[in-house]
């Protein structure tokens, strides 16, 4: 019971302090697919006139489609690990082909497009399908390890399960902004260096915090 009223402190600072962003004023899984690849390896203010130019250009999944691979690659200058564009590109003609140009809702059925990973597909499906899935990344780990007191090591193989169910345990029912809210905290209040736990809503439930070990956490022991 405590742990759900974890999810909706959550989402109760989420309402008042959301950041603003471009790709925050739609559901449409095009556009939340585009920033996900963009905004996972990139820094906001770095991405986002990339984003906006790249959406401007290919507003939908069949302009992409039919585009030409260097055009994409030209839009994607800048950003580097260019990979993501060219998969990003060979995506957008397999849901052309496999799902007659709609992109598919189903988590299991975002999975199976090049280039998306567990994280993207669960913040798809989660922010434009209202998919009860966690979109766990480097935030989550750190965020739960911190809040938990829990010294899982975050780099072994096991550690994506083990968050995972953990995140399910403080789960509320509005899981599209419950994870852009782990991604606002964790890049914003529960920083990797220097968080600002007294400006946390989480702070009052926060055993690192309560016990002053918030540096002993995440545990990583490889790297
Ligand atoms: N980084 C990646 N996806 C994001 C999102 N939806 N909101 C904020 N930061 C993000
Ligand atoms: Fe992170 Fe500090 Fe908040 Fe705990 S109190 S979750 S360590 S920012």
């Amino acid at each position: 019971l405590e742990k759900i009223i974890l999810g909706n402190k959550l989402l109760n600072w989420y309402e008042k302090n959301a950041r603003d962003l471009p790709f925050r004023q739609t559901k449409d899984p095009y556009k939340i697919w585009i920033c996900e690849i963009v905004f996972q390896q990139t820094r906001i203010n770095q991405g986002l006139n990339h984003y906006n130019n790249f959406i401007k250009r290919f507003p939908d999944v069949k302009t992409l489609a039919t585009a030409e691979e260097n055009e994409v690659l030209l839009y994607w200058k800048g950003l580097g690990y260019y990979s993501r564009a060219i998969n990003i590109h060979k995506a957008a003609q397999q849901i052309m082909n496999d799902y007659k140009g709609t992109f598919p809702s189903h988590y299991e059925e975002i999975l199976t497009l090049k280039g998306i990973g567990k994280y993207t597909a669960a913040a798809i499906s989660s922010i434009c399908f209202n998919g009860k899935i966690p979109a766990v990344d480097g935030n989550f780990y750190r965020v739960l390890s911190r809040v938990f007191a829990d010294d899982f090591d975050i780099s072994g193989s096991k550690a994506f399960t083990y968050f995972s169910e953990l995140a399910h345990l403080i789960l509320p029912d509005n899981v599209g902004d419950f994870n852009q809210a782990m991604m606002d905290l964790g890049s914003e209040i529960c920083k990797p260096k220097n968080p600002i736990c007294i400006e946390c809503p989480l702070q009052e439930d926060c055993l690192a915090f309560s016990t002053n070990k918030v540096s002993d956490f995440p545990v990583k022991t490889k790297k």
